[in-house]
Formats: structure tokens, sequence, C-alpha cells
């Protein structure tokens, strides 16, 4: 350890406050674990001095120490859970719902000694939730200790609504999801959007992108591939160096909102292509012996200064690690993680491994995926002796107190990760300012600046797939009328465009689609698409009826690879997006202002579903003769 400053002087002004009526040591200056100050008796504090780990010129590690001695079991033990949290009635801290299984802001903050929530649910008003942000500050600082609240969120600059995985844009700035950064293939964008994001996250107290997303898609019926890079390595690894720049900046500091890559060591190739949500998805397989290409973003990530890692739910099948989910799993977080690949962050362990629960009325068992034997309690021990060191949606304190208590687990051991979690609040500046300016919020959150390059990345990220004739951009379109389906027709009669209701007395149908999926019945998994990337044979005769009486240009957003030959084969133009508004669609369609998609597939397309099933999960780009390949892309023909 290093000081900076004059240590002697430090440790006086702390000695002189908190020693004076139990211990006044009879050295000036204290070696590191000498301090034998009952974490009790410093609970009031009498008087505005600084005790060190308040203190901004002593260095971090210093600080990290000073508040650790500090800290009772307890209090210890909060530190190691991470879980939801959501705004009450105007910006007040929420008081619970027994019904939905929710505890209080006061419960969490007051009595569990919690302080890293990731916050729940759409920004609907930006000064409420600064107001809200800076209250729960507040209370947190008015705890013992005073240690800020880390804040932390899903993606929340996207189009994507599912409380497990993302918040739709909102207030925010609105971009394509993650896949459509891909598409574009520039690092400078992607850092552009990350600097952005930043900007955004910030200033309503957001320090923490739960992001991003680098598992790679050589699975393509996996529900969670919007919010990823796509299927290849070398793109991803690419891309998530510069994104990882925009959140943190150069170095991490009190400008930065710190990253949660996930998921180690990628949650791609999931067997038959489920989720391992769900009990049905528990495996991660590799029957083509390609675990290792799933590392190498992840390579890239850590030697660019990833600073938190989540692994996934998943275990692992036919590789030498055992068969337990990715928290749970030495081999994988102590071995491989820390060990080979050098990662010397924060693991936090993704939500729900300890404790069954209930999410939108759905009955959602622990993700313990091959230790489902296990008590709670031991389940905390495994993921703690696996080299986790954060329990993800869990707000279990006791659990550890009880591991620490009955000797399985040591105070040690514990420690180890409170310094790296503590560390974070001193390196992101939350001690000096935990709070944000309300007013600077408003202006800085969805201001036009922002909002037009979202915008404008909409745009650029569509990716043309066919364009029969150059049929795109439209021209002459004052005496055309059109059949619309996707878009509500408002859109359309805004711009002097003709509707009509039939396909047959239109000159070109718009057609918006959702990629296909098989619709998983729950409240929670209902918003996990899955199953079947073809339409199904009465949806295909109903799109073949429309291509077959009118010219038709088709518009799918790719949540997943959609498998769509037919309409590659009868539709005037195929258009792909990977998130973007109506308006967008638009401008896109008719080649508004020079508008034209630049996108090029960060995946390829299969041809069938019977091409995805003979395909090995692990491997990218080996389903049979797809329909197109990662990176085609059209533009539009040069005019003049
Ligand atoms: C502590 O600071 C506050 C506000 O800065 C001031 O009102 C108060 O008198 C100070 N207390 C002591 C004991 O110096
Ligand atoms: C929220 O604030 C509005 C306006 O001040 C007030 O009318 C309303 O009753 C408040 N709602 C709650 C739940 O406190
Ligand atoms: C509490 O949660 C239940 C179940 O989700 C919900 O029906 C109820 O409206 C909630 N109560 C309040 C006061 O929000
Ligand atoms: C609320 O806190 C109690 C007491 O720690 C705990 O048993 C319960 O699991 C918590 N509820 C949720 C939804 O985590
Ligand atoms: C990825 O990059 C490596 C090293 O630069 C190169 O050998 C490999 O061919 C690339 N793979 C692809 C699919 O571009
Ligand atoms: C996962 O793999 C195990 C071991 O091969 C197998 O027994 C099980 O049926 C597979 N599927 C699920 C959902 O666990
Ligand atoms: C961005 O697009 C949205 C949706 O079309 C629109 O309401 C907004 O005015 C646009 N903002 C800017 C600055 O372009
Ligand atoms: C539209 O139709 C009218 C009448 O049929 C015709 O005079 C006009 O030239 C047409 N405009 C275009 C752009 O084709
Ligand atoms: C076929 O797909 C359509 C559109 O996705 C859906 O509404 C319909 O229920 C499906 N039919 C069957 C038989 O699955």
């Amino acid at each position: 350890m290093s000081f900076s400053g004059n240590p002697r002087r430090k440790r006086n002004a702390f000695v002189s406050l908190f020693f004076a009526t139990s211990f006044i040591p009879s050295v000036s200056c204290l070696p590191d674990h000498s301090r034998t100050a009952s974490p009790h008796s410093i609970a009031k504090r009498s008087t505005n001095e600084t005790l060190p780990y308040q203190d901004a010129s002593l260095c971090i590690d210093e600080r990290v120490e000073d508040l650790l001695q500090r800290m009772t079991l307890e209090e210890k033990a909060g530190q190691l859970f991470h879980t939801q949290i959501q705004i009450g009635p105007n910006g007040t801290l929420d008081t619970g719902n027994v019904t939905a299984r929710r505890n209080s802001t006061e419960n969490m903050v007051g009595e569990k000694h919690m302080t890293h929530f990731n916050l729940l649910g759409d920004v609907e008003d930006v000064r409420t939730n600064a107001e809200w942000y800076n209250r729960l500050q507040e209370r947190a600082l008015s705890t013992r200790l005073g240690i800020p609240i880390t804040l932390s969120s899903d993606p929340r600059h996207a189009f994507t609504e599912n409380i497990g995985t993302g918040f739709a844009a909102n207030q925010f700035s609105q971009w394509p999801e993650s896949l459509g950064l891909a598409a574009l293939r520039d690092p400078e964008l992607v850092q552009k959007f990350a600097e952005i994001a930043r900007e955004e996250y910030m200033a309503i107290g957001i320090r923490s992108a739960l992001h991003p997303q680098i598992d790679l898609t050589t699975e393509p019926r996996w529900a969670r591939i919007a919010n990823t890079m796509g299927e290849d390595a070398n793109l991803t690894s690419q891309l998530v160096v510069a994104y990882l720049k925009g959140f943190q900046g150069e170095e991490i500091g009190a400008h930065s909102v710190t990253t949660v890559t996930k998921h180690f060591p990628g949650g791609g190739p999931m067997e038959n292509g489920e989720d391992s949500h769900f009990t049905y998805g528990k495996n991660a397989t590799y029957p083509g012996h390609n675990f290792e290409y799933h590392l190498i973003p992840f390579k890239a990530a850590i030697a660019a200064g990833a600073r938190q890692m989540m692994p996934y739910y998943s275990r692992p099948i036919g590789t030498e690690y055992d068969e337990v989910g990715f928290s749970f799993n030495k081999g994988i977080i102590t071995d491989l993680l820390r060990g080979e690949l050098g990662f010397d962050g924060i693991v936090c362990s993704d939500w729900g491994l300890i404790t069954d629960t209930v999410i939108r009325g759905q009955d959602m068992p622990a993700r313990a995926w091959g230790v489902e034997y296990l008590s709670e309690l031991k389940r905390a021990a495994r993921i703690l002796q696996a080299g986790v060191d954060q329990f993800g949606g869990e707000q279990r304190p006791e659990l550890i107190v009880e591991l620490v208590n009955t000797g399985v687990i040591t105070e040690e051991r514990l420690d180890t990760s409170i310094r790296r979690l503590l560390r974070e609040k001193f390196v992101l500046g939350l001690f000096e300012n935990p709070f944000v300016d309300v007013d600077a919020a408003v202006q800085t959150v969805g201001n036009p600046y922002f909002r037009r390059l979202g915008n404008e990345t909409q745009r650029k990220a569509y990716t043309l797939l066919t364009n029969n004739n150059d049929i795109l951009p439209l021209k002459n379109t004052a005496n055309m009328t059109f059949y619309v389906e996707g878009i509500d027709p408002s859109y359309l009669e805004a711009r002097d465009l003709h509707i009509t209701t039939t396909p047959s007395e239109a000159t070109l149908a718009l057609v918006r689609l959702q990629a296909p999926y098989e619709p998983r019945p729950g409240g929670f998994e209902a918003a996990y698409h899955a199953g079947s990337l073809e339409y199904n044979a009465t949806e295909k005769a109903r799109q073949a009826a429309i291509y077959s009486a009118v010219p038709s240009i088709v518009d799918i957003y790719l949540d997943r690879p959609a498998a769509i030959p037919e309409i590659a084969e009868s539709a005037a133009a195929l258009l792909a997006n990977f998130g973007a508004g109506p308006d967008a669609f638009l401008d896109v369609v008719f080649g508004v202002g020079g508008t034209e998609p630049m996108g090029k597939l960060p995946f390829d397309l299969p041809r069938s579903m019977e091409a995805v099933e003979a395909s090995l999960e692990d491997v990218p780009f080996d389903t049979l003769d797809p329909v197109f390949r990662f990176g085609n892309g059209l533009r539009y023909k040069e005019t003049c």
C-alpha cells in the first residue's frame, strides 16, 4: 500500500478523533491492520472532521482498508448483494409490496446494509428519477458508515422491453439494439454511443452498466441475441473495446460508468437454443468442441480494462469443467477467468441463483443449475468458493453472516470481495459526490443532439438484403396507394401518402414484421422469443397472399436470425432492422434526405429450422446453405 499526502498527519487526526476515549497508541503511525477501533464506536460523528476513508487526499487502497476494518460482519455481508430497486410514487423511496414479494428500500438499505442496486422500470420522468436517486443517496449516507449506493442498469437505449434483460429508451436517446451497432461495424460510432449513454446514465445516477453483452450467437434460436454483437468473435472483440472505452473513459474514474461484461464464458451455445433463465434451458453445450471461440471477446474485454464480469446461468455440458452453473463453477471463475485470463475485477453472478422467486406472476426456481439439491445456505457458500464476489438479484446477507459464524467461509474470504466492491465505489468518486444535479439531468437526458444521433443510427443500421430493380428508395410516390402492416397508417398520412386497406387495391405494400418465434406462456417467459425461426404455415400463406397481390417492401425486426427464404424470394425488397421506429423505416424507404441503409448482417440468416437443428450450438456460421451471410448488406444505387 502506498500513501499520498502525509500519513502521519492523517493518522493523527483519525487517532485523536476515534481513539480519544479508548486507546491512544504510543506510536504516531500505526501499521494498517493494527487499528482496533470498535466498529460500533464511530456511529455518531460529533464533529465534521474527516475519517480516513472519507479523505479524498488519501490513496484508494488506504481508504478501502480504513473502511473495511470499521465494518461489522453484517455490513460486510450487505455489500455482497446487488438486487432490483424501483422508484416509489413521485420519486419517494419504495415502501415494498408483500404480495409482489418486494422488500422496501428502507429494509434493504437500513437493515440489510445493501449499497448495490439495479434500477427496474422505464424512466418516465427524468426529474423524478434524479430526485429519487438523491433521496436514495441521502438515506445511504445517513447509515452508520455512510457508504454511498452504486446504481446499475440493464440496457435502456433501444427497444427491448423485458424486465429481465432491458428497458425501452423512453426519456433516453433511442438507438438500435447493440446488434444494430454491430451491423455498422464502426468502433468510433460504438464509442460515441457509449459516451452518450454514459452521459445519460450518469445524469440520473446510474454508475454501473449491466452490459456489454458479448455472447457470440452461434446458436440462432437463443432468445437473447438482440443485445449481443452477433456471431463473429473478431467483430465483437473489436467493438467491445470501443464500448468499454465509451462507458469508462480512457481511465476509470469519477467521470465513468463502470461496466459489467457478460455473460462469461459466453452464453451463446445454448442447448437446443433454449435460455437458461428457465428449467428447460440449463445446458450450454459444445458439440463442436468450440468452447475457446466464445472466450475471444472476453479476452479482448479484459485487455481493454473490463471492470466487472457476469457469468451466465448455464452449466457447461461435455467439457473439462463441472456441469454446474457458471457462477457455482470454480473451474470457470477461479481457474479460467481469474487464473488463466488474469481477470482481477469484480465478478457478479447473474440474478437469482439462491432463492426461489416469482417474476411477473410466474414461479421462477433459483437458477442453481446442477446444484438444485443444495440448500440456500450451501448455494451461497458454493458461489463464494467458486470465486464470485457478489450475488445478483438476491438479498440474503443473513446467509453470509451464518456462513462466517459457522466457519464455512472465512471473513478473509469476504474481505477479498469487499475490497474489490468498495474500491469500485471509491474509483467512481461516489464517496466524494454521490448526488446528481437534478436540473442538469433534465437538460442532459434525451437532449436533441443525443436523440438525433440515436435516430440517425436507427436509420443507418438498416440492412438491405434484396432490392429488386432498385425499387428502393421509392420515388414518384404521389400517385401511389399503400397497403401497410406493422406501422400505424397515421405515419404515412402525415407524409401525404395514400392508404388502402386491401393489398389488391394498392400500388405497393409496406410490411413491417417481427422475426418469427413461438410464443411461450407466463408473465416473464413470454418476453423471451424462442423456438422456431420460421413462420408457421398459416402465417407463410397469409404473407404469400400479400406478396402475390402487390409488390411488397418487407421490413423485419431481427431480434434473432430469421429463416425467411420465402420472403427473400417474393418481396420486391427486403430490409432488416435491429430496432427502428416507424419514422426511421419510412425515411429509409423513401430515402428522405439521402437516408440509406448501411448495415451488414452481424450473423448468417439460416435457410430453415431443419438447417438450424442440424447445426452445432457452439460453432459459428455452420448452418447449411444460409440464405444470407454474415456481412451481407446492399446499398442504394448511386443517383447522378
Ligand atoms: C458541521 O458542518 C455543518 C455544515 O457545514 C455546520 O452547520 C456544523 O456546525 C458543523 N459542525 C461542527 C461540529 O463543526
Ligand atoms: C404525487 O404528486 C402529485 C402532485 O404533487 C399528487 O397529486 C399525488 O397525490 C402524489 N401521489 C402520491 C402517490 O404521493
Ligand atoms: C402489490 O403487488 C401486487 C401483485 O403484483 C399488485 O397486484 C398490487 O397492486 C400491488 N400493490 C400496490 C399497492 O402496488
Ligand atoms: C425480503 O427480506 C426477507 C428478510 O431478509 C427475505 O427473507 C426475503 O427473501 C426478502 N424478499 C425478497 C423478495 O427478496
Ligand atoms: C479473426 O482475426 C484473426 C486474427 O486477426 C484472423 O486470423 C482470423 O482469420 C479472423 N477471423 C475472421 C472470421 O475474420
Ligand atoms: C442437460 O444435460 C444433461 C447431461 O447431459 C442431461 O441429462 C439433461 O437432460 C440436459 N437437459 C436439461 C434441460 O437439463
Ligand atoms: C428522433 O425520433 C423521434 C421519433 O421519430 C422523434 O420524435 C424526435 O423528434 C427525433 N429527434 C431528433 C432530435 O431527431
Ligand atoms: C399523377 O396522376 C395524375 C393524374 O392521373 C397525373 O397528371 C400526374 O402526372 C401523376 N403524377 C405522377 C408523379 O406520376
Ligand atoms: C402462426 O403464427 C401466427 C403469427 O405469428 C400466430 O398468430 C398463430 O397463432 C400461429 N398459428 C399456429 C397454429 O401456431
